[in-house]
């Protein structure tokens, strides 16, 4: 817990140490002292292979195109309209499910998150996620005084542990009426995993199951889609959405769309919150909570960001371009993660089922003291609570085939194998 001097903790358990920045801090420290041939493993953007940062032209050309009014002008509280609409056909490619749909801008896939927390949660819950999990969902419900459960994100097989999400669920529902879930596929971060078809068919119809709609019990599953771009199919990916066509109506889904990944946008500050529900009013209210919770957060949103998602959804041309740009990144990255996994299966080491996205985990029950063998040797991921990450958005191939042996003979070598 952080002491402090003139602000107010106000219940929240604040803790303002930040891992990733701590290693990239010792990345920084390496190169001024000479190795140049130090990794950077902890950066989640995308890289090319020779150390740039990717930003795609045809979205650079969209904004330099843009009037002086779309970036100037205020944008309506919940998003411009055309983007609202945008927002949602990105949301679910050609799977639009036969609900009634809504969505809310949000600066990136963060402030959908937080206005599921603060909206479909209740102060005090407990709300759940997988024990592998981006660490900002702590942040969020603490800022927000509720509380973060986790179960394991696999089970001995390496498959999606239903069981145990069933089981946390059923320990919430003895104490509350109200409960989310933060479910965050495909390409989930920090591990690549993705759930499947039948998993989400598992899910639906334990949570169906758990709370039938005479129980009173209203749940919530907000689907973190940030990474969803970035898989082997991407628009096959979204087919999951149909399934909620089935949900009753004490059974909400909401999917935290991002673009910040999607159109290398992530400082633009642009995503949405989407609401899927077989209940007119249900969505009528999200509009109008939604709204209002932007409205006391973040006020009006980025116009520019928005204008430039919804610009090049509606123009072929530059929509072709962008899914160009983005199908060249997403195999350069796809390549990289094929690589790390050959390499990690030659030397034998571990990782949690990785199926895309911008990272890879090791399982590790002392990732702090592994990881301080590993920057001895010039590379530099991130010792998490379960394990070690290792961004492949910001390593090349060539170092992807290097990464896993150093991993491996670190951990070798601190259990004295
Ligand atoms: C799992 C996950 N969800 C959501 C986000 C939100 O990103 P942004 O707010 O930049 O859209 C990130 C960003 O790193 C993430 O890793």
């Amino acid at each position: 817990m952080e002491k402090l001097i003139f602000a107010n903790a106000n219940d929240r358990e604040l803790n303002f140490k930040d891992k990733i920045f701590s290693v990239a801090a010792k990345y920084d420290e390496a190169v001024k002292a000479g190795n140049k041939d130090a990794v950077n493993a902890t950066i989640g953007a995308l890289i090319d292979d020779s150390g740039k940062l990717v930003v795609f032209q045809s979205v650079v050309d969209c904004l330099k195109n843009l009037a002086p009014e779309d970036y100037a002008r205020y944008a309506p509280i919940s998003g411009i309209p055309a983007y609202i609409e945008v927002a949602q056909k990105l949301a679910f490619g050609s799977h639009k499910p036969d609900m009634y749909t809504a969505a809310c801008y949000t600066p990136g896939g963060t402030g959908a998150l937080r206005l599921f927390v603060s909206n479909y949660t209740k102060i005090g819950d407990s709300v759940i996620t997988s024990d592998w999990y981006w660490a900002n969902y702590k942040s969020i419900c603490t800022e927000l005084q509720r509380s973060l459960t986790t179960y394991p994100l696999v089970d001995k097989d390496g498959k999606y542990n239903v069981a145990g999400l069933e089981e946390k669920v059923a320990e919430a529902l003895k104490t509350q009426d109200t409960l989310g879930i933060i479910i965050n596929t495909p390409a989930h971060n920090p591990t690549g995993f993705s759930l499947t078809g039948e998993d989400w068919d598992k899910v639906l119809e334990m949570i169906r199951r758990k709370a039938p709609a005479e129980s009173g019990k209203k749940i919530t599953i907000l689907v973190d889609a940030a990474y969803i771009d970035y898989t082997g199919d991407p628009d096959a990916e979204r087919a999951f959405v149909k399934k909620f066509e089935k949900n009753p109506d004490n059974i909400l889904c909401l999917m935290a769309y991002s673009a910040s990944k999607a159109f290398t946008m992530y400082g633009m500050r642009c995503g949405a919150l989407v609401c899927m529900t077989n209940n007119k009013d249900i969505c009528v209210e999200f509009e109008n909570v939604a709204r209002f919770s932007a409205r006391a957060t973040w006020s009006n949103g980025v116009r520019a960001a928005q204008t430039v998602v919804a610009n090049m959804y509606n123009d072929p041309k530059l929509r072709e371009k962008l899914e160009a740009e983005r199908e060249a990144s997403n195999k350069m990255l796809l390549r990289r993660g094929k690589v790390f996994e050959e390499a990690a299966k030659k030397c034998g080491l571990v990782t949690v089922p990785f199926d895309a996205g911008f990272f890879i985990a090791i399982p590790c029950d002392d990732p702090d003291a592994v990881c301080e063998l590993i920057f001895k040797r010039g590379l530099f991921p991130v010792p998490l609570a379960k394990g070690i990450r290792v961004a492949l958005s910001a390593v090349n191939e060539e170092q992807c085939k290097w990464i896993p042996g150093v991993i491996k003979e670190c951990m070798d070598e601190y259990y004295g194998k």
